[in-house]
């Protein structure tokens, strides 16, 4: 089966093509972001300019012409309002166009899904860290196969929250990779640190981040930052990982490509005889490919929706989304 994804719910525009679950296009285009962050008038734009040549690009590379496709899927949420809508539309064109049946995807099980297939896990914990989301999470079957929340944040994504320092500290470019780089060196100074059971909250730490960053040295405050808002997760991952008795974890989602939060993870899991699983950065980041590979699942477990009722969902979360 040929199947299609387009993602589109942030900063990037992308396309994917599976075939029976091999990723053999994952073209994107990205919006730039500047020291004001995300406009979604503005990214909204830039998409709409993109999609057509990307959707191109992903057949170009796949060597797969529109009329072999099989299957349609996009990104209902969660995600900013404008930027999916763009998807959304250029999913439903296609589906309407060439008659292919459509399923909307939720796009943190398209991060999760693809990361434990990649991995060989079968039912691991996993820690999910993006931009937008910071959850902790366990498949579970009822009432229906899907992602129960153990422990999420309280306020902002870990992603969002290090991309914010990024900007309000100056870095260039103002993204959490490069708080990644300015840490090594680092000497620690003292941070805020909260952890409610399996909950965590990362607007106190990144509030005084932004105030240390005033007069301190700027490879302290990010090292630092790193290693508190890291170890917040690592302690609620711990405690899940116990709590549910696992023998796997998996970390996926834009933070996953932060080499430190893979070790501190790794000691974790190396501690308590767990094996820690994670995918390629390319799926990690947002994109295409993982929205494809989850529609095809879909696909072929039977979901189909009608063209009328694909829609979007800003907040659209994850434990509402059956697994296939
Ligand atoms: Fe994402």
């Amino acid at each position: 089966m040929l199947t299609l994804g387009i993602e589109s719910s942030a900063h990037t525009l992308g396309v994917g093509i599976v075939d029976n679950g091999k990723v053999i296009a994952n073209e994107k285009a990205m919006y730039k972001i500047g020291t004001k962050g995300m406009i979604p008038k503005e990214v909204a734009e830039c998409h709409v300019q993109n999609v057509q040549a990307v959707i191109s690009q992903a057949f170009e590379k796949a060597g797969v012409k529109p009329e072999d496709i099989e299957g349609i899927g996009y990104t209902k949420g969660p995600g900013i309002g404008n930027c999916l809508q763009v998807g959304q539309i250029a999913a439903k064109t296609l589906s309407k166009k060439l008659d292919l049946p459509i399923v909307p995807v939720n796009h943190g099980i398209g991060h999760i899904e693809i990361a434990r297939v990649n991995s060989w896990m079968k039912d691991p914990l996993v820690l999910y860290v993006s931009g937008g989301n910071s959850q902790i999470l366990k498949m579970t079957k009822k009432p229906y196969p899907h992602y129960a929340v153990m422990g999420e944040t309280f306020d902002i994504g870990i992603g969002n929250m290090l991309d914010t320092f990024a900007r309000g500290a100056g870095l260039d470019p103002a993204w959490g990779s490069t708080v990644e780089k300015t840490a090594i060196g680092g000497k620690y100074i003292e941070m805020p640190y909260t952890v409610k059971g399996m909950d965590f909250s990362f607007t106190g730490i990144l509030t005084h981040s932004l105030k240390a960053a005033k007069s301190k040295k700027i490879n302290d405050v990010c090292f630092s930052l790193q290693e508190v808002a890291f170890s917040m997760l690592c302690e609620a991952s711990e405690r899940a990982l116990l709590l549910s008795n696992s023998s796997e974890i998996c970390v996926c989602g834009g933070v996953a490509q932060n080499s430190r939060l893979k070790g501190m993870l790794q000691s974790i899991a190396n501690e308590h005889n767990a094996r820690l699983g994670f995918t390629e950065n390319q799926y990690n980041a947002d994109n295409g490919a993982m929205i494809a590979f989850v529609a095809e699942r879909m696909l072929k477990g039977g979901a189909h929706a009608k063209l009328e009722d694909c829609d979007i969902e800003q907040r659209y979360r994850i434990d509402r989304a059956q697994i296939f």
